[in-house]
């Protein structure tokens, strides 16, 4: 089967197909649009989604697969400002857990992030017992007091996060959240981290959109990507795979009032 199909009574060669191609594999010809190299398609859909009258398919996006959208939704300034500057970090959370339904809603939506050539390949593995959220943090912690035993002051918090544990139990490195969501990846997958990267900020910023709260956890990255058996072992990826990043989720406990203000804008013009 090829991979572009034409309707071409319908297809009024308007060319907006070739245009919107991230790899120039369209050209126009006298029947409608002709793939000139169709193993290099991104399978973006660019070309079928911007196609004004649905006349063109693509077999690595298929328009069946795609949603009809009216009006294409453009939030009004201000609201989006608001929305992007109202998420927070959240460090406190209801011990309430978080319904499946809720969490695959949310990774659902991690997935739709820009990734490097459409590359997407990342996937999720969520933690839902909070024994295992237990385990995770005492095996941190572990890694945290191995790393002060080598003189190794690679983080400067390592010593709160140890004391705060082990003097007054308090998690201040998984912050007592109901649920971890990892980013796994392929390993060898190019630009898996960057993918990771903007797959879970999508899941941050959809979170408070389903009520919910969400903090990466930047400290449990440290010991995973440092490759702290005892803690990889809680969390089985398949062997191709590896974990590419880790946020927490659950119900925030708390509202915030206001919007914080940042560092000063630093821009440069040429
Ligand atoms: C890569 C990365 C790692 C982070 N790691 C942690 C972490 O381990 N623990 C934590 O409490 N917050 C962590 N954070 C949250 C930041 O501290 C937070 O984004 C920052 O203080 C700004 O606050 P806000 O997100 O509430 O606006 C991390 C954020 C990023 C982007």
């Amino acid at each position: 089967m090829e991979l572009i199909a034409v309707d071409e009574a319908r297809c009024s060669r308007c060319g907006l197909c070739v245009e919107v191609c991230p790899v120039d594999i369209l050209k126009m010809g006298d029947r409608g649009p002709e793939a000139i190299q169709p193993q290099v398609c991104l399978a973006c859909g660019h070309c079928t989604a911007v196609c004004p009258k649905a006349t063109l398919d693509n077999q690595k996006a298929p328009v069946e697969k795609q949603r009809e959208l009216a009006k294409f939704p453009v939030l009004p300034a201000e609201i989006a400002e608001q929305y992007l500057r109202s998420r927070r970090s959240i460090r406190v959370f209801k011990r309430e857990r978080v319904p499946r339904e809720s969490l695959l809603q949310l990774v659902n939506m991690a997935r739709f992030a820009p990734t490097a050539g459409n590359s997407q390949g990342i996937s999720y593995l969520i933690v839902e017992e909070k024994e295992l959220m237990k385990k995770a943090l005492e095996k941190a912690v572990e890694w945290m007091e191995g790393q002060l035993a080598t003189q190794d002051r690679s983080h400067w918090s390592f010593t709160y996060h140890v004391r705060a544990y082990r003097e007054f139990g308090k998690d201040s490195i998984l912050r007592d959240a109901p649920h971890l969501v990892l980013a796994t990846a392929a390993r060898g997958l190019p630009r898996a981290r960057e993918n990771t990267l903007f797959s879970l900020a999508y899941l941050e910023l959809y979170a408070p959109a389903l009520g919910l709260g969400s903090c990466w956890a930047g400290l449990l990255e440290m010991c995973l990507f440092a490759g702290y058996a005892p803690l990889l072992e809680l969390f089985p990826v398949a062997r191709e795979k590896s974990i590419t990043g880790a946020v927490m989720v659950g119900y925030p406990k708390f509202r915030y009032q206001r919007l914080v203000d940042r560092k000063p804008l630093d821009v440069a013009w040429l």
